[in-house]
């Protein structure tokens, strides 16, 4: 094949060879990444794809891993590669509007309200629940009533979506509770030597995984996990209630602790010093006056800009995790705007050390 990819270091690891174990073909000895302006780069994606391959793939929000959604062999693979329970639902990509018809089942009412967010937007980070049609598998939804659709806005996988004709579901491309790759090395790190290729866009724009709402019949629209489209663009469209998620897999990604570097997390007040800061990192809010009380400390946004601290929030978390630090300090963010969903990530992230946010969601 006429192409030049980047072999990754896991080529350490030994010649190209793929291991059949039952479903899944969870040991790809070799894991490329091919820069998504190489020629080749969409087609190769795509025919991995339609071939029941795995891909990381770049979006607006952050890399996906993705598959057929169509193939439950496929879609079986990921949730192994990923080291996901099957009770997490997965999000379908597709490749046009048009599929939103063929997999969900709208009521008239509902129908209109779905019509109108849609023409607002997509292609973006919006992640809409709908009633599934048989068309849907069980596997992707997890046995769940309503499949989760949504319609990317990075030309790369637009592109890459448009070739392969199906819908393509695709988890973040990390492993299991841990934090979202940002880039194409993150990919690396989480799933390398599990999957082919890896489509690399450069830094996602956006940096935080899509807002997942639920339009209602009753013209609500129940917000699932704040995102880049907040609050108050929703708001133009109905009330906006957050999802009562106690007590229900609803949405099991949804779960107190995820996101999570191997240190621990602690969310602080901006301005505070821990008795521990000399062995531990801060991401600060911000231009930090203590920085040298610290042991190490990266700015999320030196201007206080919210949408510079989500697209930069991931990658800092684990630049922080690979410092010899005990602990990761982060300043609170405003929780207005995007800042909803940064600080939504970072109750996760600290939830396993969570005393001094208690009682938080
Ligand atoms: O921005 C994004 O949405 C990224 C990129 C790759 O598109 N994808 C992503 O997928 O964040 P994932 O699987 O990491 O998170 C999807 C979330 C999970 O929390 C899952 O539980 C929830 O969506 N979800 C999926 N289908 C659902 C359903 N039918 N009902 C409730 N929650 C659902
Ligand atoms: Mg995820």
């Amino acid at each position: 094949m006429n192409h030049l990819p980047l072999v990754a270091p896991l080529s350490l690891y030994g010649p190209p060879c793929r291991l059949h174990c039952g479903v899944a073909r969870l040991f790809v000895l070799n894991t490329e990444i091919v820069p998504a302006n190489h020629p080749t780069a969409i087609e190769r994606a795509a025919k991995l794809l339609a071939a029941g391959e795995l891909v990381a793939v770049p979006t607006e929000t952050v890399y996906g891993l993705a598959g057929n959604g169509r193939d439950d062999r496929v879609v079986a693979t990921i949730f192994q590669v990923k080291e996901r329970p099957f009770f997490d639902p997965l999000i379908l990509h597709l490749p046009d509007k048009s599929w939103v018809e063929r997999l969900s089942k709208l009521d008239p009412e509902r129908e209109k309200l779905v019509a109108a967010l849609i023409e607002r937007f997509w292609p973006g980070p919006l992640t809409l629940l709908l009633p599934k049609s048989e068309q849907v598998s069980d596997l992707v939804t997890a046995s769940l009533p309503t499949v989760a659709l949504r319609m990317p806005a990075n030309p790369v996988l637009r592109a890459i979506l448009r070739k392969g004709g199906f819908p393509v579901a695709a988890p973040s491309a990390n492993r299991f509770g841990r934090v979202s790759p940002t880039t194409a090395e993150h990919v690396l790190e989480e799933l390398g030597s599990k999957i082919p290729l890896i489509v690399d866009d450069g830094p996602t724009k956006l940096g935080l995984e899509s807002t997942i709402v639920e339009p209602t019949g009753s013209k609500k629209l129940l917000l699932h996990r704040p995102g880049p489209i907040g609050e108050s663009d929703l708001a133009e469209f109905g009330p906006v209630e957050t999802a009562d998620l106690k007590g229900s897999i609803k949405a099991p990604g949804q779960t107190p602790s995820h996101y999570a570097p191997d240190k621990p997390v602690r969310l602080i007040e901006k301005g505070h010093v821990p008795a521990d800061a000399a062995e531990a990192g801060l991401l600060a809010w911000g231009q930090n006056s203590q920085r040298s009380q610290f042991r190490v400390m990266f700015s999320l946004s030196e201007s206080r800009d919210l949408v510079e601290a989500a697209s930069r929030l991931f990658s800092l978390l684990r630049a922080m995790d690979r410092e010899a630090v005990a602990a990761i300090y982060v300043e609170k963010v405003p929780e207005t705007g995007i800042g909803k969903a940064i600080m939504n990530r970072l109750y996760r992230a600290a939830a396993e050390t969570r005393g001094n946010v208690k009682g938080e969601k």
